[in-house]
């Protein structure tokens, strides 16, 4: 188990940036302000890895944690963040598509959803992406504190028909809040089994 094992290694503006190693990787994708820092440093257990934010955009580079010279973590630059400048969303979106399409040892991009808002047309874009590239992804809808269990049910019920059409897909969605520590341990549990560690 990986948990109280992280440094921070690099945070990458490029590609030429990205750190050559070839320890199993996991990306934590998603649009901007979905609370993918906030998942790192939940399930990784400690307070202050990633940086996270109130104003979306925070993270502007791949950050890469070591965790336990096991596995790699990337938390992604968020992506559909409309008040940023469109040259940088340009230049953002370049570097985490050319990151996710081209990278061997991504063993699994979790795409974060914000479960008060569900799949956006951005994310579907990244799916697609995902899907044409054969690289596979896995669902996990974040703070579920804000919602009601039905309308969590009601969520769930609609992703899993949307996901049946994404050949790339993982089937299990996983529902987390980092807020309130739901689902945190299920998660690291499943990406420890994943990477054998
Ligand atoms: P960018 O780096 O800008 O793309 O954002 P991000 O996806 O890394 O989001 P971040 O983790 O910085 O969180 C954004 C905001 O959402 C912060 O104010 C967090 O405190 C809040 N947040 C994150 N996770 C949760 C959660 O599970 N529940 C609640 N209620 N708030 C959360
Ligand atoms: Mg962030």
């Amino acid at each position: 188990m990986f948990a109280g094992e992280c440094t921070f290694m690099l945070g990458a503006a490029g590609l030429g940036q990205i750190p050559d190693t070839d320890l199993p990787e996991i990306a934590f994708a998603g649009r901007s302000n979905v609370g993918k820092s906030s998942l790192v440093n939940a399930l990784t257990g400690r307070k202050a890895v990633a940086r996270t934010s109130h104003t979306p955009g925070r993270t502007q580079q791949v950050n890469f944690f070591d965790l336990g010279a096991k596995l790699i973590i990337a938390d992604l630059p968020g992506y559909g963040f409309a008040k940023a400048p469109k040259d940088q969303v340009a230049k953002w979106t370049r570097l985490v598509n050319a990151y996710l399409k081209g990278r061997q040892q991504l063993r699994r991009v979790l795409v974060l959803i914000d479960a008060r808002h569900g799949i956006k047309d951005v994310d579907r874009g990244i799916m697609k992406m995902l899907d044409g590239a054969a690289v596979s992804y896995q669902v996990v809808l974040t703070k579920t504190d804000k919602i009601t269990a039905g309308q969590l049910e009601q969520l769930m019920a609609e992703i899993r028909i949307e996901l049946a059409g994404h050949v790339a897909a993982h089937p299990i969605i996983r529902c987390t809040s980092s807020a309130k520590k739901i689902g945190i341990e299920d998660l690291r549990a499943e990406l420890a089994r994943l990477v054998n560690c």
